[in-house]
């Protein structure tokens, strides 16, 4: 399957005064162990007691990929992985991130708050992480619903395709 990647160079976007809309919508990031901690019973809820889970806390304790995600009373809606500096599939600088695995819980979708969550965490990152120089994002030639994400979110047309083999 053809995958499509997009880049956003952050030099290029120097607006990062992102503010949601509704009050009850609380966007996040979670650079650590320690923020993630204190949404546990969300996360638990999101993934369960699982492996995922136990995936994305190691990941969290090593530091080398954060987790975004857009909250509506206590309920993770939205959220995904950002992996910083390495990439299995294309190159990308030191100094790069790509966001990946987005995902919108079932019931909530539609409703822009993949582009929500994605939106405030590039914001989020341009505060918190000043030497990143770049955001990529990927999905494949027949997601449409993320495309459309994807462009909303003015990246433009992709940057570079590759073919992914499903594992
Ligand atoms: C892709 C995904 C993250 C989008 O989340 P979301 O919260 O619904 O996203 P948004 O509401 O911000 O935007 C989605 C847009 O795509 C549209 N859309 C969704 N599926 C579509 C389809 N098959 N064809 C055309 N448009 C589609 C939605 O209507 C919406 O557009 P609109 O606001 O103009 O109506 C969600 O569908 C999901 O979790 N899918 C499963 C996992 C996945 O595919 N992740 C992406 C991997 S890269």
């Amino acid at each position: 399957m053809l995958q499509f990647v997009y880049k956003m160079n952050l030099n290029d976007k120097p607006n990062s005064n992102f503010s949601p809309q509704a009050d009850d919508i609380k966007p996040d990031v979670f650079y650590n162990i320690f923020d993630a901690i204190k949404y546990l019973p969300s996360l638990i809820k999101r993934f369960g007691v699982s492996s995922e889970l136990l995936k994305l806390l190691l990941k969290l304790v090593l530091k080398r990929d954060a987790f975004y995600c857009l909250i509506i009373n206590k309920k993770i809606v939205s959220d995904g992985l950002i992996t910083f500096g390495r990439c299995n599939y294309y190159d990308v600088g030191k100094q790069d991130c790509i966001i990946g695995t987005v995902y919108s819980e079932p019931s909530y979708r539609g409703k822009g708050l993949a582009t929500t969550a994605i939106q405030s965490c590039i914001s989020n990152l341009i505060v918190n992480r000043p030497l990143l120089e770049a955001v990529y994002i990927d999905t494949s030639e027949n997601n449409i619903g993320m495309q459309k994400v994807i462009d909303r979110l003015g990246f433009g047309q992709p940057f570079h395709t590759y073919e992914r083999h499903q594992s």
